[in-house]
């Protein structure tokens, strides 16, 4: 029990991280040229960022295993487990895209598959103990956005491993 609140009370102080950081990083801009200005990004906060021009912008689709469709505008360079955390996409991503769970599994579209960098052999290895496994599999938390990617797919599998025995869902952090 003691585990869930200290993962609630984290995902909640996270979030209000992310809330500081963008206003500083606004705040930021205002400020004179001596100080510095550079903002550093901790896993997923890059994602809470809206792009900063069309050039920036890459469109994905997410598809649940329903079939359910999101549209997400996201931009070069988020990564796809996180950029589905910030719009609530059901991608848990457990070990926080540190290449240790298969959770952030999802199916890539064949129009991008190959355009996408080859999968490390340490992704390989987690993926062949992915449930549901296929040939266009991919491991969410090891893809970036690029502009070739625009109009990406990605299908959500039916069933992940999931690290929790109980059942209980982690919201994403
Ligand atoms: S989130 Fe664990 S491997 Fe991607």
């Amino acid at each position: 029990m003691n585990t869930i609140i200290q993962f609630i009370l984290k995902s909640r102080l996270q979030k209000c991280f992310y809330k500081l950081n963008n206003i500083l990083c606004e705040k930021n801009s205002l400020l004179p040229k001596k100080i510095s200005t550079s903002c550093v990004f901790r896993h997923g906060e890059y994602e809470w960022q809206d792009p900063k021009s069309e050039d920036e912008v890459v469109n994905v689709i997410y598809v649940d295993k329903d079939g359910n469709k999101t549209n997400i505008k996201g931009k070069v360079g988020d990564n796809l487990l996180y950029l589905a955390h910030r719009y609530g996409v059901n991608m848990e991503g457990a070990c926080e895209a540190s290449l240790a769970c298969t959770t952030c599994h999802v199916y890539v579209c064949s129009k991008h598959l190959d355009i996408l960098p080859e999968a490390t052999e340490k992704e390989d290895d987690l993926l062949d103990m992915a449930p549901f496994l296929k040939e266009n599999s991919r491991l969410g938390c090891q893809v970036s956005l690029t502009k070739e990617l625009e109009g990406l797919e990605v299908q959500l599998p039916p069933v992940t491993r999931n690290f929790y025995v109980d059942g209980h869902k982690p919201t994403p952090h």
